[in-house]
């Protein structure tokens, strides 16, 4: 069993995705062990609850430096003793310790096909924003492996998905949610607790 610590922020859908593949059978030797969250009024907290899992809400707010709230981030993180951790709408930057403890078993969601509307700054609503702005036809979501950069790590899964010509920002992101993310985030779970993920030179191959 792979043994997953869920990062959130928010609302937690992504998370709820993770339950639900889990509890349904299509995410398969893989258990979620904790949830950890940074924001106490997150929903995210809440959904753990319900489904029975431990959650630990620790915020940057609460220590007196960032120093101090890494330690205590990552030892709350090393206690429950992760295979994977999955990044699902987390809003905190990574201590550089805890990316090269857990080098090649952190991974994020990101909404839109990297390298398109990724790096510093894009985030929520602002990727989206950016896609109408540009005028793309198509943006999606991608699950990469977490590195020392932002959203520059190995890649892993992406779907497409198409933009409409009357979409807000809002209903893209809605869009995206549910036709990519809610879905990549516990096939590439799946596969990685199941063997079938390879990095090789920075590049992810799924074995057959
Ligand atoms: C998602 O759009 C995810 O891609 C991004 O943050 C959002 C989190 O949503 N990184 P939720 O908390 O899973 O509902």
């Amino acid at each position: 069993m792979l043994r997953v610590l869920a990062c959130v922020s928010g609302g937690g859908t992504n998370l709820q995705a993770m339950i639900d593949a889990i509890t349904q059978g299509t995410v398969r030797n893989a258990q979620i062990v904790g949830v950890i969250c940074n924001n106490k009024n997150a929903y995210a907290l809440e959904r753990a609850r319900n489904a029975g899992i431990d959650a630990i809400c620790i915020s940057p707010k609460e220590y007196a430096d960032r120093e101090t709230f890494h330690r205590e981030f990552l030892e709350t993180v090393n206690m429950k003793k992760p295979d994977l951790i999955v990044l699902a709408g987390f809003l905190v930057v990574l201590p550089e310790e805890m990316i090269r403890t857990y080098q090649n078993r952190i991974i994020n969601i990101h909404p839109s096909l990297i390298p398109a509307f990724c790096g510093k700054g894009f985030y929520g609503l602002k990727v989206h924003e950016e896609a109408l702005k540009r005028g793309v036809k198509v943006t999606g979501a991608t699950v990469h492996f977490v590195d020392e950069g932002t959203d520059t790590g190995p890649i892993i899964l992406q779907k497409a998905v198409a933009v409409e010509a009357d979409d807000t920002p809002e209903a893209l992101q809605k869009r995206v949610m549910e036709q990519a993310e809610w879905k990549l985030l516990p096939q590439a779970i799946d596969l990685i607790a199941n063997g079938k993920v390879k990095i090789e030179d920075g590049r992810v191959w799924i074995k057959a």
